[in-house]
């Protein structure tokens, strides 16, 4: 079922479902969460469930904005180290998210066990909408992962979500996901900040808020293999995905020439095919356009049943990280 996110009543009967121990997608300005009441281990469990993710990867946990969030910052975390209130000040709401120490005793379930947990309040005004309601009839926070099965495209519009769940599933529309790829993973339970995924918000942003430098996942002594967003070969579109240079494309589309079928190429610059039957579509010159439009536009090629995407490799530059990771790893798949 399908809930318009505009409307007070949806919310309510949303915030009535969660409450009842039930699921909920919900949109945020990165992608859809398919949320739970995160303090229900047996709420958390249907998330579990439903994605056929393994029961010890952690889920972020969403929270309100203003008052709400801090009284459920202090509900799910220990108290922050500064350069982590820093992030918080700078980028909350928004699309980042902190991993950070966890209170014993709440939420186990949410956070896959582990002692620390994955905290974001999303700028999304439906998701703040649902996440106040909710906090004022006792449910905190919602956990909340991308609301796709475990290892595919993450969904950026209600309809990627019911066609990954079908029509039983709640979920509130919001339109399509503004950001389009997942939020920024922050590490702060270390000591100094690691980035664990990076998304819109860059690591020179991050290192300007928090005042310190940031470290890649790498640095971590036992890299954690349970934070299945940092796995590689996540992300997959069915097609097979290959990253090229625009001219390596060009040169394969010349290769296949008049015959070539069952293709979707997806480049910055134009490049021609002898065949009407290759997919094209262009790449943004802007990478958060291309972060936008990314993971909607590889549900369509797989929609139109073909075999091989063909995508130009992005710049190597800051802004694009994003982009560039989810490409990589679905390059994987
Ligand atoms: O933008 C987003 O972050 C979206 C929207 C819905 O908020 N959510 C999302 O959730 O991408 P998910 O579950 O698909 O990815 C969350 C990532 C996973 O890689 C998970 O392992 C990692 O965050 N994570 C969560 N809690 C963690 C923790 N305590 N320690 C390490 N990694 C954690
Ligand atoms: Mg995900």
């Amino acid at each position: 079922m399908i809930l318009d996110g505009q409307s007070p009543e949806a919310i309510a009967e949303a915030v009535r479902v969660l409450r009842a121990g039930g699921l909920v997608a919900f949109p945020t300005e990165t992608v859809y969460g398919l949320g739970a009441d995160a303090t229900s281990d047996m709420a958390v469990a249907g998330i579990f469930k439903a994605k056929g993710r393994p029961a010890d990867h952690p889920l972020i946990v969403h929270v309100a904005a203003g008052i709400k969030g801090t009284e459920a910052l202090s509900r799910f975390a220990q108290p922050l180290p500064p350069f982590a209130q820093k992030l918080v000040q700078a980028f909350w709401p928004g699309p980042l998210t902190l991993i950070v120490t966890r209170q014993p005793g709440v939420a186990a379930a949410a956070a896959g066990g582990q002692d620390t947990i994955g905290l974001r309040c999303p700028s999304h005004p439906v998701a703040q909408a649902l996440l106040e309601a909710c906090a004022e009839q006792g449910v905190p926070g919602l956990a909340g992962p991308s609301a796709n099965r475990f290892g595919r495209v993450s969904p950026t519009t209600a309809q990627h979500v019911r066609d990954e769940f079908g029509d039983a599933l709640t979920v509130i529309d919001g339109g399509a996901c503004e950001v389009g790829i997942e939020s920024t993973i922050v590490d702060c339970s270390r000591g100094a900040p690691v980035l664990l995924r990076p998304g819109l918000i860059t690591r020179a942003q991050i290192e300007a808020a928090a005042g310190e430098r940031l470290s890649n996942r790498e640095v971590l002594e036992t890299p954690d293999p349970r934070a299945s967003g940092t796995l590689e070969a996540h992300y997959a579109p069915n097609a097979k995905l290959r990253l090229m240079d625009a001219k390596a494309i060009q040169a394969g589309l010349d290769v296949l020439g008049p015959g070539a079928a069952h293709i979707a190429v997806w480049t910055r610059v134009e490049v021609r095919s002898h065949s009407q039957r290759v997919l094209q579509r262009r790449m943004p010159d802007d990478a958060a356009a291309s972060a936008h439009q990314l993971f909607a536009v590889l549900r369509e090629f797989d929609a139109e049943g073909v075999k091989l995407i063909w995508v130009e490799t992005p710049p190597d530059t800051p802004e694009w990280e994003g982009v560039r990771d989810r490409l990589h790893r679905a390059s994987m798949g």
